[in-house]
C-alpha cells in the first residue's frame, strides 16, 4: 500500500493555518499549498466577469490560465501568467468566496488540481477546510487547527492594523463566526473536523509553539503508522 504524502491541516478562517502550514512545510522540506487560494482565484474570475454559473467560471478561469505553479517550496495560484496574490486577498473576494466554495463542480475542479499535486514524491502540507475529510481522507497526518473567534480576530487585526481595538475586535470576531457558519453549513464538503484528526487549539499558543505542536503531531503520527518520514 502506498502512502498519500499529505499532511492535512484544516480549520476555520483566520486560525493561522496557512502561515503555520508554510512554516511546517519548510521545517520538513515539503511543499506547501493553501487550497483556499484556488477558491479565491475562482472567485476573482467570477467577479471580474460577473459570472454565476460554475461552468462559465471554469471556462473563463481556464482561458485565463488559473492554475498552480511551484515557486520554491510553495505551490501558488497563477492567473494571467502572474501570481494571483494579492488580487485574491481583496475584501471583495473574501466576501464572495463562500458562495464559490459551495458549488460542487468548482470543488471538483479544485480537488482535481490538489490531487495532481500530491501525486509526486515530495510531501505536501495542504491547508483548507475539507482536506482530511473529503480531498485526502487517507492522509496519514490530519490536524484540525482552531482558536476562539476572539483570538483569531485579534491576530487578524494586529496583523492588518498593528492593533486590535475593542469596536473593530467585536465586529471582526462576528464576521469570522459568520464565515465559519457559512463554511460549516454548506451541503458539499462542509468545514468539520475529521474523526481521526488531532485538534490543536492555538488560542493560547504563540506562532512558534503552534508550528512545534504540529511538527510533533506529524512526526508522532508517521512513526506510529511506521511510515518512514522521508520528509
Ligand atoms: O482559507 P481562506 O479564507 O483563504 O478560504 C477561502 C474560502 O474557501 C473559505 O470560504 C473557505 C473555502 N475553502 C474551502 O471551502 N475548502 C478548502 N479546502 C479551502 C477553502
Amino acid at each position: 500500500m502506498t502512502t498519500t504524502p499529505v499532511i492535512a491541516i484544516d480549520g476555520p478562517a483566520a486560525s493561522g493555518k496557512s502561515s503555520t502550514a508554510a512554516a511546517v512545510a519548510r521545517a520538513l522540506g515539503a511543499f506547501h499549498l493553501d487550497s483556499g487560494a484556488l477558491y479565491r482565484g475562482l472567485t476573482r474570475v467570477a467577479l471580474d466577469h460577473d459570472l454565476g454559473a460554475a461552468e462559465a467560471i471554469i471556462q473563463r478561469a481556464e482561458t485565463r490560465g488559473l492554475g498552480l505553479v511551484r515557486v520554491g517550496d510553495e505551490i501558488i495560484p497563477f492567473l494571467d501568467g502572474e501570481p494571483a496574490e494579492p488580487l485574491i486577498r481583496s475584501p471583495e473576494v473574501t466576501a464572495a468566496v463562500f458562495r464559490i466554495a459551495a458549488m460542487e463542480p468548482l470543488r471538483d475542479w479544485v480537488n482535481r488540481r490538489l490531487r495532481r499535486e500530491a501525486s509526486g514524491t515530495r510531501w505536501l502540507v495542504l491547508d483548507g477546510r475539507d482536506i482530511g475529510t473529503a480531498v485526502f481522507p487517507d492522509a496519514p497526518v490530519k490536524i484540525f487547527l482552531t482558536a476562539t473567534p476572539l483570538a483569531r480576530a485579534k491576530r487578524r487585526l494586529v496583523q492588518r492594523d498593528g492593533a486590535a481595538l475593542a469596536p473593530e475586535l467585536a465586529a471582526e470576531a462576528a464576521a469570522l463566526a459568520a464565515r465559519d457558519a457559512a463554511d460549516a453549513s454548506r451541503a458539499v464538503a462542509p468545514l468539520r473536523q475529521a474523526t481521526d484528526a488531532i485538534v490543536i487549539d492555538t488560542t493560547e499558543l504563540t506562532f512558534g509553539q503552534q508550528v512545534d505542536a504540529i511538527l510533533a503531531v506529524a512526526r508522532k503520527a508517521l512513526s506510529n503508522k511506521q511510515i518512514p518520514p522521508t520528509l
